[in-house]
């Protein structure tokens, strides 16, 4: 069928033309003098398109009576336009109607909350807001993947499905295929009594993943520069503008890096994705800026035109604690850095975005590999005003008994990561990797506030419609 031209493409390319054809959606509707002005959307860019028809237009009435959100194809010649907030309009010469539109339609003219267009998240993206963040969204991931496939790495698909729980947090989700109403139950050696995973569709337990960094680990130590852009789940119960518990998640990880290389590609990849995204995005972006968030573009040029701050979290713990602020959570070396703590670091104390690093052995992961001090570990976190942590990496164990030893004194279990394990065994090499929460990045590159409006169908405790 004949679909006619993107109004992005239109837009760009004007000039008076006596053949054009568009399809979209009726964003608003005016008739003045026996004439029919429409704005048609199609989701390409933010402005749509103003199409203008009179009386001598086939079905003319009808057209009269069609409401705000139908679908239509409009042919007809490409004008200057006399009026005024476009250079030009389409003067109709045939209007199809694909779709009437039902009036209990909810994106009527009349403003919208974000809480509100969330309960509609069939809809919410036929939305100036909406439409930007997905276009927004859909830039990024082309520029990430651009920026990995430019410097050599390899995209990995690691596993939805696992038996491992990588950071060890026990937030994963169950994936199983017992019956909910009796599950089967055996006693263990030591007498208590579990699961039966033995009578489970995998034979053990099974969950979504909470991060691919364990998998892929194995392939930076095959393919040397890999990295991993997919779905991972978390079943925390944090009710936050900042958690969801399915999101995605970028996990580069690199053989013969240490954590010193790690911080420097961090920090040019944040540059490269946020200098493609505001190339391709001016139009979308500067709508956040006016609409959304006032100072995005000063925020969003800090990181164009700084280089970030690094900080050891001693450090960092010192000037929290020098700088007489009364925090809900008193600071203490050892503890893990609340979000009030890493947004007054980075929005007051040094105004950027901020790599902190080397923390307790305690409060981190089993994987990251223990600084000499005994104390702490090659941990890294990346902070940002207004959100706080968007990357969390490290550099990862790479001694055998070291390793071994952070896995029982987290508790774990030793035989459920051999494979793991076994790295360390065959050529085992010093290598470094992070995870950047996309929906993060998506928030500090918009302005939007809650991360459920960065996602098309959040999934967070109590929601998980659509
Ligand atoms: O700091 P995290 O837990 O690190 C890891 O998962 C490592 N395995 C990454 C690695 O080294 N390969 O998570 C990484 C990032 C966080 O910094 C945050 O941006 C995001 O993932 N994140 C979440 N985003 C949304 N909702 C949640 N519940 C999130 N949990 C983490
Ligand atoms: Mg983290």
């Amino acid at each position: 069928m004949e679909r006619g031209e993107k109004i992005k493409a239109l837009l760009a390319s004007a000039t008076a033309r006596d053949a054009v054809c568009i399809c979209g959606w009726i964003r608003q509707k005016r008739i003045s003098k026996g004439i029919i002005f429409f704005n048609i959307n199609d989701g390409s860019c933010l402005a749509g398109i103003q199409a203008v028809a009179d009386e001598s237009l086939t079905g003319f009435e009808e057209l009269k009576k069609l409401a705000i959100g139908s679908s239509v194809r409009v042919r007809g010649r490409l004008a200057e336009s006399p009026g005024q907030g476009q250079k030009y309009e389409i003067q109709a010469m045939a209007v199809d109607i694909f779709g009437d539109c039902d009036e209990d339609y909810p994106l009527q003219k009349k403003k919208h909350s974000f809480e509100f267009l969330r309960s509609i998240a069939h809809l919410r993206m036929r939305t100036n807001s909406f439409g930007a963040v997905f276009r927004v969204r859909n830039a990024a991931a082309y520029a990430i993947h651009e920026f990995f496939q430019e410097n050599g790495f390899y995209y990995i698909h690691t596993p939805i499905i696992t038996g491992s729980d990588c950071e060890g947090a026990g937030e994963m989700f169950h994936v199983t295929t017992m019956p909910l109403e009796s599950i089967p139950m055996t006693r263990s050696a030591s007498g208590a009594m579990g699961v039966d995973f033995s009578q489970d569709f995998f034979r053990t337990h099974a969950g979504l993943t909470v991060s691919g960094q364990l998998e892929g680990e194995l392939f930076a130590m095959a393919l040397s520069e890999i990295y991993t852009f997919g779905p991972t789940f978390r079943a925390e119960n944090s009710n936050t503008p900042r958690h969801a518990a399915e999101f995605w998640m970028i996990e580069p990880e690199m053989a013969f890096y240490d954590l010193d290389d790690n911080i420097a590609l961090a920090q040019r990849f944040i540059k490269q994705v946020t200098a493609r995204v505001r190339d391709r995005c001016s139009e979308d972006l500067a709508f956040f800026a006016e609409r959304i968030d006032p100072t995005l573009m000063d925020r969003l040029d800090a990181i164009d035109r700084h280089d970030f701050e690094v900080l050891t979290y001693t450090n960092a713990v010192r000037l929290l604690k020098e700088s007489g602020k009364a925090f809900e959570f008193p600071v203490s070396w050892g503890m893990d850095l609340q979000t009030e703590h890493e947004r007054y670091l980075t929005e007051e104390l040094i105004r950027k975005p901020t790599f902190v690093r080397d923390y307790p052995l305690e409060i981190k992961a089993f994987y990251m590999r223990r600084s000499d001090d005994g104390r702490t570990v090659g941990a890294m976190d990346l902070l940002v005003p207004r959100i706080g942590e968007i990357i969390g990496g490290s550099q990862r164990e790479e001694r055998l008994d070291v390793l071994k030893e952070m896995i029982r004194s987290k508790g774990l279990d030793e035989a459920v990561y051999w494979w793991y394990i076994d790295t360390r065994r065959f050529g085992t090499a010093p290598h470094a990797g992070f995870g950047l929460g996309f929906e993060r990045l998506l928030q500090y590159l918009t302005g939007m506030a809650n991360i459920r409006d960065v996602i098309p169908f959040p999934r967070t405790p109590g929601n998980c419609e659509f």
